[in-house]
């Protein structure tokens, strides 16, 4: 299985995002990722569930949203209700990340765990049976098109350890370039959400964009 590219809309036309959606599907994305932010958790602001419910028309792919909210919990319902097919929700924005992992299977979705670069990989050590996916943060959560923490690849590594032969898939998000993308596939990862690298020179560059990251 090759590595799934997840196209963050963070980074596409905010005026015209059914069209981006259409054209990043189109151009080979596997996954949508959705980041929502709230001004609070993290110091930017985006969108609730009724943009990803307008969305979810242009496109069948998965939705993977993350969630940079606190508190969360209030708020897994009506994310699910919109189309997400996966929540992940931060460990440092829920006091209970367990039951915020039950609360989103028991849903009927896929759960993940987003760990800041500063948050201890241990601290989803026993809720790994919870978890479908787990998103270890490679820039600080908030703004597109920061720059790759390299520390961040170690982690990876020791992620790939600590889930053995668990089915969790482990995506990083933030500072995805062609030139990152290839130390983080060696690392470990199955997944990588990619914003600027993806949404940039326009529609007809997005398809080239993807497969640069395939390497
Ligand atoms: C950051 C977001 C990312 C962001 C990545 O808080 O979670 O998904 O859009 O952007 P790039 O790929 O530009 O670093
Ligand atoms: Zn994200």
């Amino acid at each position: 299985m090759s590595v799934r590219i997840a196209p963050s809309i963070l980074s596409a036309d905010f005026a015209d995002l059914g069209r981006e959606v259409r054209a990043v599907d189109e151009a080979g994305a596997d996954w949508i990722h959705l980041d929502v932010m709230d001004g609070h958790f993290v110091p930017n602001i985006t969108f609730g569930p009724p943009v990803v419910a307008a969305l979810r028309k242009h496109s069948q792919k998965l939705f993977d949203c993350h969630l940079m909210i606190e508190p969360c919990d209030a708020y897994l319902e009506a994310f699910a209700k919109a189309g997400c097919d996966l929540i992940t929700v931060h460990a440092e924005a829920t006091r209970h990340l367990d039951r915020s992992l039950q609360a989103i299977r028991g849903l009927g979705k896929k759960a993940g765990a987003a760990l800041n670069p500063s948050t201890p990989l241990e601290t989803i050590e026993y809720a790994l049976d919870r978890l479908d996916l787990i998103l270890i943060m490679t820039v600080n959560p908030g703004f597109g098109g920061q720059a790759f923490i390299p520390a961040m690849l170690e982690k990876v590594r020791r992620a790939r350890r600590l889930i053995g032969d668990r089915p969790i898939e482990i995506e990083v998000d933030g500072g995805v370039t062609p030139e990152t993308a290839g130390k983080l596939i060696e690392a470990g990862v199955t997944a990588m959400v990619a914003g600027s690298a993806v949404f940039k020179g326009g529609a007809a560059a997005y398809s080239g964009n993807i497969a640069a990251l395939r390497g």
